[in-house]
């Protein structure tokens, strides 16, 4: 089963999926970048709070940063760095996914 359909998921847009990781259901940010797809878990390295504000609705700063809704912390989206706020330094835990046929999976 893919995590969501590529046609799904906007460029430069944020999606939330469910997965099964190692027999823990977990919940995941995705974000797709021209052709590429992105996936994080959607826990905060600050205080381990969901980065979304209801499921699903992730906020993006005016300067392109992921910003965590709980205290801010704002994360690039290449390698998931913190870059301000409260964890600055630390990194989203990014998960393995791959696009196949017109899809994205986990691995
Ligand atoms: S839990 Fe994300 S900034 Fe505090």
């Amino acid at each position: 089963m893919p995590l969501i359909e590529l046609a799904r998921l906007a460029d430069g847009v944020f999606a939330e999926v469910e997965a099964t990781l190692d027999g823990d259901a977990e919940s995941l940010l995705l974000y797709r970048d021209g052709e590429a797809v992105r996936a994080w878990l959607n826990i905060c390295p600050h205080a381990g709070r969901r980065l979304d504000w209801a499921p699903g609705q992730f906020l993006k700063s005016k300067d392109g940063l992921l910003v965590c809704a709980a205290h801010g912390a704002s994360f690039e989206l290449q390698g998931g760095q913190c870059v301000a706020g409260p964890c600055r330094g630390e990194a989203l835990r990014a998960v393995a996914v791959t696009v196949r046929d017109g899809a994205v999976w986990l691995g």
